[in-house]
């Protein structure tokens, strides 16, 4: 018996072994009977439990129909609180919203139900499901906190007096990658279904079952208004999207930029479990108003930091729902920060002190691996950090994957390259665990942004490049600690496999100044944000850039340049703090604030307007 269980055991550990490779780029991280494990020289310290309450596929999945409505099971027992429920009526208006019934239902130990026949028929039934047979819900889980923790969605049919869920669009559709040929429209369902989509007299497919959908729709006429309808089940949802103009075509048009929409105070939709989704959708419906073609949003979209995929799930979910309404006319074009980390937490008791480093196995269940299930982006990025010098293992993927959250994109003459400064982020104890440092670029990335650069000043197409990134090169408000300035210290930098990188934090700060600045022409602006405020700093040869008594190489800049930050988009803010280059700063506002750039030919110019409010807070020509 008791050579049984050892048997069992040493299976159960190998299994946990297997299913638990450590990346060969960390250190001090290893697996014994009791799990994952960070050796400090005396103790071992365990990872943290996740402690999954729910599944965020109960949030949607379980609802069934009765001959009265429907039966909801979230599979989540300590929730307890309040649903509230009521039509989404497509028909009426572009922007489809709940419109929320005047009474609501009591979720007891995660179950409610909707009683459609009783409550919403007769001088209620604004979506007509009484002759159709068919309708969609909204419903809003508030629990008894008064935190708002998801906005569903549920389609139903009525017939022969009973109720039935039926295959629901639960996000989406959304217009991504869009390009002067097409887009590609992607959105999620409640229950693995095929599904297609008419465009331009022609259906375009998914062949497979699927519960995320990717469709591409090509070969379209550019420049010109394209309307879709998706079908899934008996449901079809009509939308439209303007394909971009040939690339050159030098037409004037706007774009929008912002970032950081984590959950702010205040209550209420201000934090729909981790994100700010009513400064969000303020956001969005402005950047619509505007006749923005897209909007670029570069990072800490969401709370994040977090061990459990399903809660980092919902938290997605409910970012991408305040904006989806706009989303399924233009595109928005997501970027990593650091608030987009999941994480292996390993805490220590002894000194408190936390370690944390990035979720793996990386290619299934790391930080990077959530973002690209989450969205639809680009794939034009670097493959990963391997095969850099630092590589310990050249043979096989050691890092994370770069897809998604690296790329470029344009439209008409604009490009604009996103990076990614918080890749194979190690928020805490990289000394330690090894890892990558907030706001530092890897050498793969960096070699591959020179190449994309040099690429872009080739192309006759492409007048003006932005780059975006998540931490401002010099920060004013906030991450003066860190971003790409660590109080004037190079000592930060990224450790692989406990082999520290060569070059230091502000060292690679003007490696990449030198690709940006010096060596393109037609790069204009960095869009950062981090720092949760708007302010623009020019950049001169004569601005300090540098701690007194700075040892290493200096760079000169052959001209001026701009950075543009705005992480204004509904996180808690920062003031703003002294630095060797606060003169430069223009209009540093704690305003909630959406960039808005407006592209004529060679002429750039920006307005920046409270989505909130709607006044205009900064308006300025960075290029005549
Ligand atoms: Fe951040």
């Amino acid at each position: 018996m008791r050579h049984i269980l050892i048997g069992s055991l040493l299976i159960l550990f190998s299994l946990l072994a297997k299913t638990q490779e450590i990346p060969a780029v960390y250190s001090n991280i290893s697996i014994d009977e009791k799990g994952l494990f960070l050796k400090l020289e005396d103790r071992k310290i365990y990872a943290v439990h996740r402690k999954d309450l729910f599944q965020f596929e109960d949030l949607y999945s379980n609802i069934k129909g009765t001959n009265l409505g429907l039966d909801l099971d979230f599979k989540f027992p300590e929730l307890n609180g309040i649903l509230y429920y009521g039509f989404i009526n497509y028909q009426d208006g572009r922007y489809p919203q709940p419109v929320y019934f005047r009474e609501s239902s009591q979720i007891v130990n995660g179950k409610a139900q909707i009683p459609i026949r009783d409550n919403l028929s007769g001088r209620y039934d604004m979506v007509d499901w009484e002759k159709n047979g068919k309708a969609i819900l909204g419903y809003r889980i508030v629990a008894s906190n008064g935190m708002i923790f998801y906005d569903g969605k549920v389609a139903f049919s009525f017939k022969d007096n009973l109720f039935t869920a039926e295959p629901t669009v639960i996000e989406g559709p959304f217009v991504n990658q869009l390009s002067h040929k097409g887009a590609m429209i992607s959105f999620t369902t409640s229950k693995p279904v095929r599904s297609s989509i008419l465009c331009n007299n022609k259906v375009f497919n998914n062949k497979k079952k699927s519960l995320t959908h990717e469709i591409k729709l090509d070969k379209l006429q550019a420049d010109k208004l394209h309307p879709y309808k998706l079908k899934v089940g008996d449901f079809e949802y009509e939308f439209e999207f303007k394909t971009a103009p040939e690339p050159g075509s030098r037409k004037p048009f706007t774009f929008a930029y912002g970032s950081d929409s984590r959950s702010g105070q205040g209550g209420g939709e201000r934090d729909i479990y981790g994100t700010n989704a009513y400064i969000m959708k303020r956001i969005a419906a402005l950047a619509k108003l505007e006749d923005a073609r897209f909007v670029q949003f570069t990072g800490d979209v969401i709370d994040g930091y977090d061990t459990s995929r399903d809660r980092m799930n919902l938290q997605y979910a409910n970012w991408k729902r305040a904006v989806e309404s706009w989303w399924h006319y233009i595109p928005f074009y997501a970027g990593f920060g650091n608030h987009e980390a999941y994480n292996f937490i390993f805490h220590d008791p002894q000194t408190q002190q936390n370690y944390m480093i990035d979720h793996f196995p990386f290619a299934t269940d790391s930080g990077e691996s959530l973002f690209q299930d989450n969205f639809c982006l680009p794939q034009n990025g670097p493959h990963s950090e391997d095969n850099s010098k630092y590589d310990p293992n050249p043979d096989k993927d050691d890092f994370p994957s770069y897809k998604e959250s690296v790329y470029w994109y344009s439209y008409d003459n604009v490009t604009m390259v996103v990076l990614n400064s918080d890749y194979w982020y190690a928020p805490h104890g990289l000394n330690v665990s090894s890892g990558n440092l907030h706001a530092y670029i890897m050498d793969n990335q960096m070699r591959w942004l020179q190449k994309t650069l040099n690429h872009l000043e080739k192309n006759k197409d492409i007048d003006h490049v932005f780059i975006t990134i998540h931490t401002p090169f010099f920060p004013n408000g906030g991450h003066v600690k860190d971003d790409m300035w660590y109080h004037g210290n190079n000592n930060f930098r990224a450790v692989v496999k406990g082999r520290f990188y060569e070059k230091g934090i502000i060292e690679r700060r003007d490696e990449l100044l030198d690709l940006i600045v010096n060596k393109s022409k037609k790069t204009v602006a960095i869009l950062s944000g981090d720092e949760h405020n708007y302010n623009l700093l020019t950049i001169t040869n004569k601005m300090v850039r540098y701690p007194q008594g700075y040892q290493y190489k200096k760079l000169e800049l052959s001209r001026t340049f701009y950075q543009i930050n705005n992480g204004a988009a509904g996180a808690p803010y920062y003031a703003q703090e002294k630095t060797p280059w606060s003169e430069n700063v223009r209009n540093f506002s704690t305003q909630n604030a959406l960039v808005l750039i407006d592209v004529d030919g060679n002429k750039i110019s920006v307005r920046v307007k409270n989505p909130d409010t709607l006044e205009l807070i900064d308006e300025y020509i960075l290029r005549k």
